[in-house]
């Protein structure tokens, strides 16, 4: 085990045992990856992962580790030979899913289109704004160890409750990337039946400031909306922010609601597309107080730390 985690090897464990499907429908070994595989194509993946022979769908890990950084590959590896030491790799199960594959949401968020939300594909009069999988061709491991899901908005996507209707394993991780505007009772009864469910709220900013970016919601619903998800569901909760030009005088306020929430977990990624909203393009003067540093999210999420940092640093130089 420790051989396979070295720097420069090939092994990973997601083309054994997961799939994931993305928003034009293509499977690929996983969300890092940008090429789409063939069922063909994936036992050649297997083959020579198990020769130790690079694979170029994986060359954004190799990449990483080029650069002797930890990457994906060596993260989720060691997590599953962790959780699950009993699979046979030449017989692997299929038990980890990350599905994406319909493009349906309500909202018309700033930094999104319409790949992801089919509000942005029908505001800008595209030809086919819905995109989808028909639900029944897609089959799931009813003992599936994680499922993941996103879009789209998971909460619009109908056939996601029939899917999880299906897992039998109760203790099997559920992830639901949501905007947390829109909730629905057959999700809501669906996800009832699990011990382990989380949800990654994209949450970009308080009261106007996300009402700005995510064209359409609504503040007021979405924090109505997180406490019908944490009374019924007992979930564990993580916000997802895009740091972009328009949340920046709103960081210290976000900071602080999440804090109030008592939500640990905060990934906070600078936007680098569109461009438009990119940081840089902040045009007021930076006024974070010193409190910020020492908020709970912000010491505690090393990640989310370091690119306020950034931030902080290069508009102060620049003001
Ligand atoms: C495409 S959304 C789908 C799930 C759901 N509709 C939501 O908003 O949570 C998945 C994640 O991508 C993020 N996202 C959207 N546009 C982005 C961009 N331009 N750069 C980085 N992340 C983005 C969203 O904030 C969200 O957390
Ligand atoms: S809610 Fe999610 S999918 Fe919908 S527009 Fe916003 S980021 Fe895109």
């Amino acid at each position: 085990m420790s051989d396979i985690l070295k720097y420069g090897n090939s092994f990973c464990v997601l083309p054994f045992i997961h799939k994931h499907i993305d928003l034009t429908n293509k499977r690929r070994v996983c969300c890092i990856s940008s090429d789409g595989i063939t069922e063909e194509r994936l036992q050649g993946i297997r083959q020579d992962m198990l020769a130790n022979l690079p694979v170029p769908e994986c060359k954004v890990c190799a990449n990483t580790e080029l650069q002797k950084t930890v990457s994906s590959r060596q993260k989720v590896t060691a997590e599953w030979f962790r959780k699950r030491p009993d699979i046979d790799y030449d017989y692997p199960p299929e038990i980890s899913y990350d599905l994406r594959y319909s493009n349906v949401c309500n909202l018309r968020c700033q930094m999104c289109g319409p790949v992801a939300s089919s509000t942005w594909a029908k505001f800008l009069n595209k030809q086919d704004v819905y995109q989808t999988v028909e639900p029944d061709v897609f089959e799931v491991n009813p003992e599936a160890a994680r499922i993941y899901l996103a879009g789209g908005e998971p909460f619009m996507v109908k056939s996601f409750s029939t899917l999880l209707n299906k897992i039998e394993n109760r203790d099997c991780e559920i992830i639901i990337n949501t905007n947390a505007t829109i909730l629905t009772e057959k999700m809501l009864s669906a996800l009832e039946r699990f011990t382990n469910v989380c949800f990654v709220l994209s949450i970009d900013g308080t009261g106007e400031t996300i009402e700005r970016i995510r064209t359409l919601c609504s503040w007021d619903i979405i924090q109505k909306n997180i406490d019908v998800l944490q009374s019924r569901l007992n979930p564990t909760l993580m916000v997802n922010t895009v740091l972009q030009r328009d949340n920046i005088d709103n960081i210290p306020e976000l900071v602080n609601w999440i804090d109030s929430r008592g939500i640990a977990k905060w990934d906070a990624e600078i936007l680098t597309y569109p461009d438009q909203y990119h940081y840089s393009n902040y045009t007021g003067t930076i006024n974070w107080p010193n409190a910020l540093w020492s908020a709970q999210c912000v010491t505690k999420n090393l990640q989310a730390n370091s690119a306020l940092k950034q931030i902080y640093s290069n508009l102060s130089d620049q003001s």
